[in-house]
């Protein structure tokens, strides 16, 4: 069965596209191929086919995951994930862990985390003048955002602790020279490698995080997240494992915390180019506020691919596709088509206001079906309250050409950090 058509230069060329100019990259498979391309890089082992029609995507988005898992996708972050993450499950264990996990980022319970967001976020903002990289800071504010909502206020040396350490394990993933050492060389060459280096890493934050388990399981505070985990009762109802709640949380902080900074980081980069917004969004009206985050989320999306794994062939958009390629959504592109979006390149809130209507599947910044974002409501709402309490900052961009897109582990972000100035 003949592939898509896509670009015939080596593996290792297509990763480093990838990787360092992912925008171009993409924007180019697709003016020269079409949709579908079929891209080869050492990010999955096997081909993958982009889709980026909405009727494709829906039927990426509907694939029944016995034939088309999306945790075998994500396999090479089970190191750190571990073998109950969400990330890494499919089928009936995925479902069961997706309702354990999605459960308190719904209705009431959610929107008592509100405070916790615009409290933190004045603090940060408070401290700014001259010049900031607003990745650096949006990273540390995520974080300190989910331990909050995770922990609960108290605890404050040990979370701390937990901080540095999340940093330091995701650290050695985020550099691009130390990622490509990465998927090239799949393999553990001892403590100094790449691997061994982040392995080292992963430890030390196993060691602290379970050990602070271990002596939280009978106080956890009261209205902490950590309380709801520990009361979860596995299929036989049986209490969920530390070692098992230790994979849920760094799901959370994983998923919740680098995707959430790269589109604040995303959010900054564009605001500060677009005064006419800044203005609008300083009047204070909640359904501008949320067309601002849309157009965020669309205009610079977070994450690029859905991607799926086949283990049978099936039949998307009239194509035969073989079993053992990695079929994707291709976000990015469904978020930037002309055909779909007009005036795409346009950072333009204004086109959520105008009545005009969009298919549910071009705008797809969460991924979809079975495998959407789990924490999407959560993440809107801390979009919207830190920028709520930016609004007042007074801020240009450093430089006045747009930031290009590069790849920060598993998410995109702009490449001077979404730099700044303030005052
Ligand atoms: C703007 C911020 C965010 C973006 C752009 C984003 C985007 C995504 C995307 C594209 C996926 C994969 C969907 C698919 O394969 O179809 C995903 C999965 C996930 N996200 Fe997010 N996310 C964000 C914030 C969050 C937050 C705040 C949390 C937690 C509180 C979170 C938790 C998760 C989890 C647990 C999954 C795995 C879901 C599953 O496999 O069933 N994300 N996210």
């Amino acid at each position: 069965m003949e592939l898509p058509p896509g670009p015939r230069a080596p593996a290792a060329w297509q990763t480093i596209a990838w990787m360092a100019r992912p925008a171009g990259f993409m924007r180019r498979v697709h003016a020269e191929f079409g949709d579908p391309a079929t891209i080869r890089t050492f990010w999955t082992e096997q081909p993958m086919v982009l889709f980026s029609h909405p009727d494709a995507v829906r039927q990426v988005f509907g694939l029944d995951p016995a034939i088309a898992p999306a945790g075998q996708s994500w396999e090479f972050v089970r190191p750190f994930a571990g073998e109950h993450s969400i990330l890494v499950l499919d089928g009936d264990e995925h479902l069961l862990e997706r309702r354990l996990l999605q459960k308190p980022f719904h209705g009431e319970r959610m929107r008592g985390f509100r405070p916790i967001v615009t409290e933190l976020a004045q603090k940060e903002f408070a401290a700014w003048s001259g010049r900031v990289v607003t990745l650096e800071r949006m990273r540390e504010l995520t974080l300190e955002i989910m331990l909050r909502v995770i922990f609960g206020a108290q605890h404050g040396d040990e979370l701390a602790r937990l901080q540095a350490a999340i940093d330091a394990t995701l650290e050695g993933v985020r550099s691009l020279p130390r990622v490509l050492a990465m998927a090239l060389v799949r393999r553990d060459l001892g403590p100094r490698s790449p691997w061994g280096r982040f392995r080292v890493a992963v430890e030390h934050f196993d060691a602290l995080l379970l050990d602070f388990l271990a002596r939280r399981r009978h106080d956890p505070g009261r209205d902490s997240l950590l309380a709801h985990l520990f009361d979860q009762r596995d299929q036989h109802g049986d209490p969920v494992s530390d070692r098992h709640i230790r994979d849920q949380l760094v799901a959370l902080l994983v998923g919740g915390h680098d995707s959430s900074a790269a589109s604040l980081a995303w959010a900054f980069e564009r605001l500060a180019r677009h005064p006419a917004v800044r203005a609008r969004l300083r009047d204070g009206d909640p359904a501008y506020l949320d067309a601002v985050v849309k157009e965020v989320l669309r205009a610079r999306p977070a994450l690029t691919i859905a991607p799926r794994l086949l283990l049978a062939p099936v039949e998307i958009a009239g194509r035969q596709l073989p079993a053992g390629v990695q079929v994707a959504a291709c976000l990015w592109l469904a978020l930037r088509r002309e055909d779909l979006w007009p005036d795409a390149s346009a950072f333009r809130p204004e086109r959520w206001l105008d009545g005009s209507s969009h298919d549910s599947m071009s705008w797809i910044p969460f991924g979809g079906g079975v495998r959407r974002c789990a924490g999407a409501p959560f993440a809107e709402m801390e979009m919207r309250e830190v920028l709520r309490a930016a609004a007042e900052l007074s801020i240009r961009p450093v430089r006045p050409e747009s930031e290009r897109a590069r790849r920060s582990m598993l998410v995109v972000v702009p490449d001077r950090g979404g730099e700044i100035f303030v005052g």
